[in-house]
């Protein structure tokens, strides 16, 4: 079997895709005691290493407990821990690790890292965020807006603020799933060239709009995100170009009548969303947040064979 990694949404076909997704609902629906079935053959002798080059709190803790629910086993590592953070090559690192855990999931500053560990190492390398995009993310919020909304392809998902690296994945997932992208926000905060390329080759259905109310008429669900991002040195300026694009109730009005709220988190409320939007009942912030757990079971089962 050729090595399975899981490096953005765009990577990998739409039947990939939709089993991983399908398997997560089947995974949160059993609950902790993963069925056989769902389990990769030989989990018990599987170790999984997460190196992080940047903070978090529900990757570490869900991509950890979801390899122990498996039945694996996890090391984390913090980069500046490794000699990668005195200048040891990734590919060097990328070869040495291959020989002593079986998959590693990384959070990097830079998506080229990420890419030299799949290029030079020889096991599963699995996206926790870069700089370019956050996949497991955006399955785990696939299958929320499923759970709450129906089927995703056909249906409208507003993106409102930095046109940043869950943005990018939105579009990624919005041509892979089949549904209709509206980006607003400012031209300065425009997602990259690369990914509005990508959008145009594959045809997807994404539009970009700096006005906020447009982007969120009739919409089925409404996305916001952090508008300083981690490694963003210019918090003061974004907040100031995003200000039009902060979520409150009277932007949500503009949706559907049932259109749900989502954010990746960490949030900060009055920002980018009101304390009203994320806390009230349109949101589904926290299963989002739960389901990192569960579709992460089914990343990490398809990675390792299943
Ligand atoms: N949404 C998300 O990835 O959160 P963490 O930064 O806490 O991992
Ligand atoms: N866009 C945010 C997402 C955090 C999970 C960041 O990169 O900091």
């Amino acid at each position: 079997m050729a090595v399975r990694h899981f490096l953005d949404i765009s990577s990998l076909d739409h039947a990939t895709l939709r089993q991983i997704i399908d398997n997560a609902h089947l995974m949160k629906a059993a609950g902790k005691h993963v069925p056989a079935k769902l389990k990769p053959a030989g989990i018990e002798d599987t170790q999984l290493a997460m190196i992080f080059e940047k903070p978090s709190t529900r990757t570490r803790v869900s991509f950890d407990v979801a390899m122990r629910q498996l039945g694996g086993q996890t090391l984390v590592l913090m980069s500046e821990d490794l000699q990668l953070g005195r200048g040891e090559s990734i590919s060097d690192t990328a070869k040495v690790l291959s020989r002593y855990v079986d998959a590693i999931m990384i959070r990097a500053n830079s998506h080229d890292t990420i890419l030299a560990l799949a290029e030079h190492g020889s096991i599963p390398i699995i996206n926790g965020l870069t700089d370019h995009s956050h996949p497991c993310q955006i399955m785990a919020d696939v299958q929320a807006f499923e759970e709450h909304r129906g089927d995703i392809k056909g249906r409208t998902i507003a993106w409102v603020g930095d046109g940043n690296n869950v943005a990018v994945s939105w579009m990624h997932a919005a041509v892979r799933f089949g549904f209709n992208l509206r980006i607003g926000c400012p031209v300065q905060l425009k997602p990259t060239q690369a990914a509005l390329d990508w959008i145009k080759a594959e045809n997807g259905n994404v539009t970009i709009t700096d006005d906020a109310n447009e982007a969120v008429k009739d919409a089925d669900c409404v996305v916001a995100d952090t508008w300083v991002s981690m490694g963003d040195k210019d918090g003061p300026w974004r907040k100031q170009v995003l200000g039009p694009y902060a979520v409150d109730d009277k932007l949500m009005a503009l949706a559907d009548k049932d259109a749900v709220f989502m954010h990746c988190l960490p949030a900060y409320r009055g920002d980018e969303v009101t304390a009203s939007v994320i806390d009230g009942p349109q949101s589904i912030v926290f299963d989002e947040a739960e389901n990192r757990l569960h579709a992460q079971k089914a990343i990490l089962a398809w990675c390792l064979g299943v």
